[in-house]
């Protein structure tokens, strides 16, 4: 299937990023949010985004204006009914997810590919409130959407070979380098690296080092962008804890129990970038 018209549910930071990196690649993108005032802060960071590429030279005014004339605003979801792909990147909740799919199928044509962004939740789940569950997979981009040039594309059991080619396609199309992985908690990326944070704050907890040596030694000695505690403070501690809680519940493995101070932080509202305290303080 070719893929030219593109559906987002959710502008936020992930949503956002992937309609910026979608309207980038030259598809025709619909966005919706629950209301106006969401809707219009999301396409306002996308702007805001988009014109930093103009002042560093990276796009010139026109072609910003052309990527802008891609992207369309909603919050009426039968606005989906022309898509040939809907990529949802709602927060982690099972239930509106499977909400969200059951909606879609009623408004989309019957060979619309219908696509979460879920970090850790099973899709099989999802797809199964469907009628077309083959037509249903995982398509999980990373933070921050335009930069990184990871997607996961996850297949259920019951996803086609044709839809796994779709969204393979359909990655590589937004400039992405493509991975595969099953529907399995964390796909390849999440199930790598929540046990590695988990493990610095334990490190951080018991006093071997500060989290600024435990960054440190991960920046410098393993050539990592940011060190765990800061990556933690970017993902967001409560979505590090959703991941982790998630996978340790299908699981049962212990890499995945979540250290006391973690879930301190998040009853205490620190949750990194997005409240201006975290491991970090950014206000
Ligand atoms: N949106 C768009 N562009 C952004 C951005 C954002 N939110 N944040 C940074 N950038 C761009 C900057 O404009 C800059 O562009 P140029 O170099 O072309 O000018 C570039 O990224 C680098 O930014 P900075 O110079 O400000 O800072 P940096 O060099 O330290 O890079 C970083 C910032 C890209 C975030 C880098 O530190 C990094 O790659 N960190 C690791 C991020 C990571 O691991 N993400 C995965 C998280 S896991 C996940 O997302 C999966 C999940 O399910 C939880």
């Amino acid at each position: 299937m070719d893929i030219k018209k593109v559906g987002v549910i959710g502008c936020g930071q992930m949503g956002g990023g992937i309609v910026q990196t979608c309207a980038q690649a030259g598809f025709d993108v619909i966005v919706t949010e629950v209301n106006e005032f969401l809707l219009e802060k999301g396409l306002n960071t996308i702007k805001l985004n988009l014109s930093r590429n103009v002042e560093k030279g990276r796009l010139s005014k026109d072609e910003m204006e052309a990527i802008i004339s891609r992207i369309h605003g909603t919050t009426t979801m039968s606005d989906f009914s022309e898509r040939d792909l809907v990529v949802e990147a709602v927060i982690e909740n099972m239930d509106m997810k499977k909400n969200l799919f059951g909606q879609l199928d009623k408004i989309c044509p019957s060979n619309t590919i219908l696509a979460t962004n879920t970090s850790c939740l099973s899709i099989i789940d999802m797809a199964m409130v469907t009628k077309r569950p083959d037509k249903v997979l995982g398509i999980h981009f990373f933070n921050p959407v335009p930069v990184m040039k990871l997607v996961e594309v996850v297949k259920t059991i019951a996803t086609s070979a044709e839809t796994v080619a779709a969204g393979k396609q359909f990655g590589e199309k937004c400039g992405k380098k493509v991975v595969i992985a099953q529907d399995s908690p964390g796909f390849i990326v999440n199930r790598l690296v929540i046990p590695f944070i988990l493990n610095a704050i334990r490190m951080m907890d018991a006093g071997i080092a500060t989290k600024e040596d435990i960054d440190a030694g991960v920046n410098l000695g393993l050539n990592h962008p940011m060190g765990p505690l800061a990556l933690a403070d970017l993902i967001g501690l409560d979505t590090v804890l959703f991941i982790a809680n998630a996978t340790y519940s299908e699981l049962k493995d212990p890499q995945f129990t979540s250290p006391p101070l973690l879930n301190k932080m998040v009853t205490a509202g620190w949750l990194g970038r997005k409240t201006g305290k975290g491991f970090y303080d950014y206000k």
